[in-house]
């Protein structure tokens, strides 16, 4: 079953609507609206043939959250989901599009969404994390998201950015290219959004709340899904299959996402190979591989070329996580299913019933710890720098930051006697930048700021690099504490930023996907261990470095990020494992207004939630 097929959802599509000639969704009735129509309707034709119109369009888009019942794995559940689908739709747009989304709460939670990997150039008003750039949009209140996509083209996603919603609100966000400009590979036969998540049998709101009182580790998914399906491997599960029917000897796009809370992970199909092409919507240079490895808040697109001739089987496309840590962790796979389309020769000898009876190969993943599979893979991702598609990588650089990322502990919190379930029972898990844990303001960050209202509100002080440095890699320290604030990095706009992640031993070494709102980000360098600012620049790659929003800092290791902060707000980075990122593991970056009217941030929209 295909589970964006059920459910109605207002989906506009581009030819019916234009900014230009809103006539055209209204179009109706009388001879002379029918004789406007027609020639708005050539007029707007032959806007489509120009190979790059110097507009987009606008877009409108309605997202309605309400409560759904969903079953998997032989579990119903009422969940948060958009327009009734789970995942939510697909939201198409392309390159130069202003998209106007008006997301309706109808659920109990306060809800906010985020257009992950979106620059929101002035417009962080509609970048969605709650109390970060708006509060949350309250049980029956609207907001409507605004804003253009400025020079990016390729496979993003949104989703819930407010406690753990997102396990159930997520869906695919498609740019793409200008009318007339073409991929910078072939064609694909047919593009394919294949969107990871984790399936809670349990509400995973009430996970995240029983975790954070007792300081413990949150408990993990029941099951891995693709497009919302968790696959065959599971009990009372096969109905609930992603089944990708292809024709021999054409070539796929598939655009995989990873919206999983808490796991990176690893993909492969079955006796395929696959190109990369893109990565976070840049594109980078094509390479070969049997197995991807793809983080939380990762996207990355794929042509898969299918076998020249009707193969006779079936094969697996199959994910599982890669682990560093130390905690428990769902260990299944998720397992889609490529099925190849019989020709009309093969057509009687192989009946579609018969698909079920064919072959099916499964692919080998590597170790669920398989860290050098994960350094060799994130070595061959390098931009495509192309003409058309440079990799305009800072060269100087204006700050240097040295940030360390990892876990640490809070001291048990509860009166009455009561012993928690952290690292020790008079501890809680946290997680902090700098061993600064990042506390939740009640009020946004982003409108305090604009309305010289944050004394009280955050701290523009964020530590340049940590107070009180230790060996990071080494022997953890015996005190594990961590700090709490609400801090921020003040950064004058157009300041070129060099930031160095390391991450720390406390408590394990962990692979941190950390990611940041507003920007791409080049990431210059990578190594184990601990940076060292005298050796690793040397060998900093500054001509064709992946350019992306979210990075997956070695565990026990470090990566070198640069990015230059020409857009003004409050831009949230934290790691993309919600555990971490509600343990502490967060902090925000608040780059100034320029001095020219264009250098400014957008004031905020008449509808902007209120806390
Ligand atoms: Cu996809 Cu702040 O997150």
């Amino acid at each position: 079953m295909n589970p964006q097929s059920t459910a109605k959802h207002k989906q506009i599509t581009e030819a019916e609507y234009s900014v230009n000639s809103p006539a055209l969704t209204k179009a109706s009735g009388s001879k002379h609206t029918e004789m406007a129509f027609q020639l708005l309707l050539a007029i707007f034709s032959c806007v489509l043939l120009l190979p790059q119109p110097a507009f987009g369009i606008t877009r409108h888009y309605t997202l309605e959250i309400k409560m759904q019942n969903v079953t998997r794995l032989c579990h119903t559940k009422s969940l948060v989901s958009v327009n009734g689908q789970f995942p939510g739709p697909k939201l198409i747009a392309r390159e130069g599009d202003q998209l106007l989304i008006k997301v309706v709460n109808q659920v109990p939670n306060n809800i906010s969404i985020h257009w992950h990997g979106i620059r929101q150039l002035r417009s962080g008003w509609a970048d969605g994390p709650a109390y970060i750039t708006q509060c949350p949009i309250q049980t029956g209140q609207s907001y409507v998201y605004n804003y253009t996509i400025v020079g990016q083209r390729g496979t993003l996603f949104y989703h819930a950015h407010i406690s753990w919603l997102r396990a159930t609100v997520y869906g695919p966000l498609i740019i793409l290219p200008k009318r007339g400009v073409p991929y910078p590979f072939a064609k694909p036969h047919k593009e394919v959004p294949m969107i990871f998540g984790e399936w809670f049998n349990a509400d995973p709101e009430a996970i995240i709340r029983q975790a954070t009182q007792t300081g413990g580790g949150p408990n993990v998914s029941d099951a891995y899904t693709i497009n919302g399906l968790p696959g065959p491997l599971y009990n009372c599960s096969a109905k609930d299959t992603f089944r990708l029917r292809v024709k021999p000897g054409k070539t796929y796009l598939l655009r995989l996402i990873n919206a999983a809370l808490n796991d990176e992970l690893f993909f492969s199909i079955a006796n395929h190979t696959v190109t990369v092409v893109e990565a976070d919507a840049i594109y980078v240079k094509p390479f070969e591989t049997d197995t991807i490895l793809i983080a939380p808040g990762q996207t990355t697109n794929v042509l898969l070329k299918t076998k020249p001739s009707y193969p006779s089987a079936s094969f697996f496309m199959s994910a599982r996580p890669y682990v560093t840590g130390q905690g428990t962790f769902d260990n299944s796979t998720v397992a889609g299913i490529l099925e190849y389309e019989p020709s009309k020769q093969t057509k009687d000898a192989h009946s579609r019933t018969k698909i079920k009876n064919l072959p099916l190969f499964k692919p080998t993943l590597p170790a669920l710890n398989d860290t050098n599979f994960a350094t060799k893979f994130s070595n061959k991702l390098r931009s495509l720098n192309s003409k058309n598609f440079p990799a305009n990588v800072p060269l100087n650089v204006d700050r240097k930051f040295f940030f360390t990322v990892g876990l640490g502990t809070n001291p048990c919190n509860h009166k009455n006697n009561q012993t928690c379930q952290g690292p020790t029972n008079t501890t809680m898990f946290a997680a902090s930048i700098s061993n600064i844990s990042f506390t939740m303001p009640t009020k946004a960050l982003l409108q305090s700021h604009y309305s010289g209202q944050s004394h009280g509100v955050y701290s523009p002080k964020f530590p340049w690099s940590p107070i009180v440095p230790f060996n990071y890699t080494g022997t953890p320290p015996n005190n594990t504490m961590v700090s709490n604030g609400t801090n921020l990095m003040v950064l004058p706009y157009n300041t070129s930023v060099e930031l160095v992640m390391q991450d720390t031993s406390i408590l394990g070494a962990e692979s941190h996907p950390l990611h940041l709102h507003g920007f791409n980000f080049f990431v210059v360098g990578q190594g184990f261990g601990n940076f060292d600012p005298n050796k690793d620049p040397k060998n900093f790659n500054l001509v064709d470095p992946i350019e992306r929003n979210t990075i997956g800092v070695p565990s026990g290791g470090w990566a070198a990020i640069r990015f230059l902060a020409d857009n003004p707000g409050v831009w949230f980075m934290h790691c993309h494992l919600e555990v971490h990122t509600s343990w502490g593991l967060r902090m925000a970056w608040l780059v100034l207004d320029g001095d020219k009217p264009d250098q400014k941030l957008l004031p905020p929209p008449a509808d902007l939630p209120k806390c």
